[in-house]
């Protein structure tokens, strides 16, 4: 249900029964019986960008490092990815895709040319993680690649070069010299961005001309194994901009991507804090976090009308929480803390993914390590995984999954429903339940009934804390942290469950 009218359903609730002081009930019904589209384990996607301490020193610390590492790449952020099943990875931008020269990022590193990261900072480049470190990185992670290639400032050709470089397993040129650099096999590239935000730091264009360009591109690239090929829409949903890219390039495109952010104010310029903030930003981080969905709605109403059959795919190339920067950080370096509040966003996220997995098939969160809403952060040898961290390790179980609908009648928090949540039927043939709490204040009752569910028993963990900023940091990793959830119960076909004030919670039936 789209949130305005979501929320109008749920002040009539309000004012027809619960008192907004007490815990009121929440009520619904699971549709075991009514199995819906799969949720592409790509929408647990995670985007990696050249950008501050996103990928030097928060993945990659090279060889020689004293941090531990293998061929260059941090132990302990390996091991944490594993974790999560990372699907995709997406590089190397984002607005550096479109500065980026690939020919900067191959051969010896010692001779690798030092640019300018004109976007984050005028940082110095090494170019140290290049081609080669992204795709010998995937594998170590177990995930499928999504490159972004140039367009805002590259040409036709050094797109088609460089994806003759990573896919070609012939004798060219270009196959030998990657040969040369110590890959004799050829890689794959699974999803293939054509620009990034063309309207915006990807050129400056508008929708027709980046259309046409588009359509150049994708004439000239030939990635060996076939790709996923990507139009890029502009840095915020526009309607107009789809429909042009459709009119004019639907039939050379496999996905279109879209990207949207959360920021608690709406203002650029005064984005909100991390931490420290009251109540009133953390309900309005939540009313922003759900207009991606009348968003997500809106791009595919358009591509429905172009592509009945759903063919083509919407990609959230980019999505998450974006705060003022913590104080004290290097400029462009886009650094914030990650509390509570963004692991009951991702959640809520998730939840609006599954609820569109008819079109929306994969989706990159901003971004993996050091940068906006991280899984991880790390300082020197140290690492913390973050609460975001957690809610993606929670929901683990939704990759690949079924989705299955699941109507819920809650009480209001503000103008959105206090608990949101979302089942699927998992790939091991579990039902998964996935239940946020928003008030941050009082707990809620829920209760489930559920409809061809053949379960006896339910077992889950909990996310939740005791302030609405509770965050980990580095001498205190585990101040938010999933525990063994004891407050659910399976009776008679019902389930029921105690959800605690700000909490994410997820279930298993068996
Ligand atoms: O994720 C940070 C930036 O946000 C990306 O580089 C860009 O695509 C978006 O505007």
């Amino acid at each position: 249900m789209p949130t305005l009218l979501r929320s109008a359903a749920c002040v009539l609730l309000l004012s027809a029964g619960a008192s907004a002081a007490m815990a009121a009930d929440v009520t619904g019904t699971l549709h075991a019986d009514r199995p819906g589209p799969v949720i592409a384990p790509e929408l647990y996607g995670q985007f990696m960008e050249q950008l501050g301490t996103g990928i030097d020193g928060g993945i990659w610390v090279g060889p020689d490092s004293d941090i531990p590492n293998t061929r260059g790449y941090r132990n302990d952020v390996l091991e944490a990815l594993k974790e999560l099943k990372v699907p995709v990875l997406r590089w190397p931008g984002g607005c550096y895709a479109d500065i980026y020269d690939w020919r900067t990022g191959i051969g010896p590193r010692e001779s690798r040319p030092v640019t300018l990261n004109r976007w984050w900072g005028n940082k110095e480049e090494h170019n140290a993680f290049g081609t080669h470190e992204f795709f010998e990185f995937a594998e170590l992670v177990g995930a499928k690649t999504f490159l972004n290639v140039n367009v805002g400032t590259g040409t036709p050709r050094e797109a088609m070069q460089w994806v003759e470089y990573i896919t070609s397993p012939t004798n060219s040129t270009l196959a030998q010299e990657r040969r040369r650099n110590g890959r004799d096999e050829p890689w794959k590239i699974d999803f293939l961005g054509i620009g990034n935000e063309p309207n915006g730091c990807g050129g400056r264009m508008r929708a027709e001309w980046f259309a046409d360009q588009f359509r150049q591109y994708v004439g000239f690239i030939v990635p060996h194994g076939g790709a996923t090929i990507i139009a890029s829409g502009p840095d915020a949903t526009d309607p107009e901009w789809t429909r042009t890219t459709m009119e004019l390039a639907i039939e050379h495109m496999d996905a279109f991507s879209m990207h949207y952010y959360t920021l608690p104010t709406g203002d650029w310029e005064n984005k909100g804090p991390a931490t420290g903030f009251d109540e009133s930003q953390w309900l309005a981080t939540f009313e922003r976090t759900y207009m991606i969905e009348p968003m997500i709605q809106e791009q595919v109403a358009i591509m429905d009308e172009f592509d009945p059959e759903g063919e083509k795919a919407l990609i959230i190339g980019e999505w998450g929480t974006w705060y003022d920067p913590t104080p004290g950080s290097p400029g462009g370096w886009l650094q914030q803390q990650n509390s509570i509040r963004d692991a009951l966003v991702a959640a809520v996220n998730f939840g609006i993914f599954h609820r569109n997995a008819r079109r929306l098939r994969a989706a990159g969160i901003a971004q993996m390590v050091n940068v906006l809403q991280a899984m991880l952060l790390t300082d020197g040898p140290k690492m913390v995984r973050t609460p975001t961290f957690h809610a993606f390790r929670m929901y683990r179980p939704f990759q690949g999954a079924t989705s299955l609908p699941l109507e819920l009648e809650s009480p209001a928090y503000g103008g959105l429903r206090a608990v949101d949540g979302t089942a699927a039927r998992g790939t091991d043939g579990k039902l998964y339940v996935g239940l946020v709490n928003l008030d941050p204040r009082e707990g809620k009752e829920v209760t489930i009934s559920l409809r061809g569910v053949e379960a006896s028993g339910v077992v889950g963990e909990v996310l939740t804390a005791d302030a609405i900023d509770a965050h980990n940091t580095f001498d205190a990793p585990d101040t938010v942290r999933p525990r063994p959830f004891e407050g659910a119960r399976l009776v008679d076909g019902t389930l029921s469950a105690t959800l605690p004030a700000k909490s994410v919670v997820v279930l298993a039936l068996e």
